[in-house]
């Protein structure tokens, strides 16, 4: 019955959502009611505005599978601004704005001791482009002593500025911050096109060309590493490179957050640009190899899927999220650089129909699994799943006027080009005031070693 009633609907035109949710969409209103219920789902896994609770963070310590590493609680923090754009409700935002306010950290810039000694660039990141959200959303500066949203965002990237390592590689960020974590020989795609991506939404949001020329030298680099090839006449665009060894080879697996992230980076620069058919170019070959990859023929090549761990039902708790994070960022892109709307948006219209189809399961009778492309629910649950049905969903509202606000078209949030400037960036600073205990290192050891067992099974699949 479900898989009847997705297969009347016109692809790219109505939306239905069916089981326990029990709604057709087909208008605003409807996607609403929906996105409603997935963002309310999707919260019941936050407990940080309980008593006694931590604002800001989701359950942890990741000492075994059904908890949540700090990033993805700064991108659920992301995905609740977009979706207050997207249809207007406010029922998040003051759990929002707290959540942004109690992780700031003593420096302001999103480093808080209770995580600093695990942090990798990426992980910072996420909580810096949440700010940025913020600044480009509108949601009016906090005020008082408090930080800005731009400010915030500005002392992520002025953290991060001295962290670019030349002595190996010819450039690039280490995925780590501190060298005791392993994974710190790893040159990654997330961290440099993080730091790219914030580089980019920087310039274009206060005109400064300093953020500019590091989202140019930046992208230069990871498109001058084997991070970046072509084959098959598709970008692919794989997960790290080894400084030990001068990445003089690379990890063959692909994520679609690294298209994601990459896609708004080129696309925040082509606006800045006017245009520029360099960035243009960028653009094209991101998603034609995005199309590529993670919209699978297989599956009718409108539904975006985590190929690496989706159809064997193995991806982690990061891995399940990724997809929410291409969803909105293609999303953006189409308002940035209109000239994509046609190409992405029919995608985003079959993913969402799609995912309708897979949130209706668990207790409830509505919560999403992972695989957009089957009708029946993959036993699978998740704060990623929720997360990212309720991205591509949300989506499907966006319209020109959510275009990502800048100083010059009514942004408001406060500049600060040297905030969190004062901030101990060498560890032996750093930790003179958050010792280190062996736990920590161990903790930082076991993450990294989980995200590696997951993928090396899968990297074979993608070298063939
Ligand atoms: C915490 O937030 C959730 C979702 O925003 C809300 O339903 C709940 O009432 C809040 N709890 C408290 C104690 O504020
Ligand atoms: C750090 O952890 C302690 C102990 O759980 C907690 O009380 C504190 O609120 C946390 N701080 C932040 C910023 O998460
Ligand atoms: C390391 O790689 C960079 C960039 O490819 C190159 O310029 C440099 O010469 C290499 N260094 C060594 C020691 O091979
Ligand atoms: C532009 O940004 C750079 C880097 O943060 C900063 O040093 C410079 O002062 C900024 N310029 C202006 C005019 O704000």
């Amino acid at each position: 019955m479900r898989s009847i009633l997705r297969n009347v609907l016109p692809l790219g035109g109505l939306l239905s959502l069916v089981g326990a949710i029990d709604l057709q969409i087909s208008s605003a209103d409807s996607v609403k009611s929906v996105t409603s219920s997935l963002a309310y789902d999707m919260m019941t896994y936050y407990s940080g505005n309980e008593s006694g609770q931590v604002p800001g963070i989701l359950p942890g310590p990741c000492s075994d599978v059904s908890c949540y590493y700090w990033w993805e609680a700064g991108a659920m923090w992301g995905a609740l601004i977009n979706y207050w754009q997207y249809t207007g409700d406010e029922s998040y935002q003051p759990t929002v704005i707290e959540a942004l306010k109690f992780q700031i950290g003593p420096d302001k810039n999103y480093n808080p001791p209770n995580q600093s000694k695990n942090m990798g660039v990426d992980d910072q990141d996420f909580w810096g482009f949440a700010a940025m959200e913020a600044a480009e959303a509108g949601v009016p500066d906090v005020g008082g002593d408090f930080p800005s949203w731009l400010a915030l965002a500005q002392a992520v990237w002025n953290f991060q500025v001295p962290l670019w390592e030349t002595a190996t590689c010819g450039g690039g960020f280490r995925w780590q911050v501190y060298s005791f974590n392993a994974g710190y020989n790893l040159k990654n795609t997330v961290s440099n096109g993080g730091f790219f991506q914030l580089s980019a939404r920087l310039a274009r949001y206060t005109g400064n060309q300093t953020y500019a020329d590091w989202a140019d030298k930046v992208y230069d680099w990871m498109e001058g590493s084997l991070l970046f090839q072509e084959q098959d006449s598709h970008l692919y665009i794989w997960d790290n490179t080894d400084a030990n060894n001068n990445c003089s080879d690379v990890e063959h697996y692909v994520w679609s957050y690294n298209y994601g992230i990459n896609l708004l980076g080129a696309a925040m620069m082509y606006d800045f640009t006017g245009g520029a058919d360099k960035w243009k170019t960028r653009i094209d070959n991101i998603v034609d190899g995005a199309n590529f990859l993670f919209f699978p023929q297989e599956y009718g090549g409108n539904i975006m899927s985590e190929m690496l761990c989706e159809p064997t039902s193995n991806c982690n708790n990061d891995q399940s999220s990724f997809k929410a994070y291409l969803s909105r960022w293609m999303a953006v892109t189409t308002l940035l650089a209109p000239y994509t709307k046609d190409l992405i948006m029919p995608k985003l219209q079959a993913s969402a129909q799609a995912a309708a189809t897979q949130c209706i399961g668990g207790n409830n009778g509505r919560e999403c699994g992972r695989q957009w492309y089957s009708t029946t629910w993959d036993g699978s649950k998740g704060v990623g799943q929720q997360m990212s049905a309720l991205a591509v969903i949300g989506a499907t509202q966006i319209t020109q006027d959510m275009i990502p606000l800048t100083a010059e078209t009514g942004g408001k949030s406060e500049s600060d080009p040297n905030a969190g400037n004062d901030a101990p960036h060498n560890p032996e600073d750093e930790f003179k005031r958050n010792p280190i205990t062996t736990g920590d290192k161990a903790g930082a050891a076991i993450l990294t070693i989980l995200i590696i067992g997951a993928v090396v099974g899968l990297s074979v699949w993608i070298v063939l």
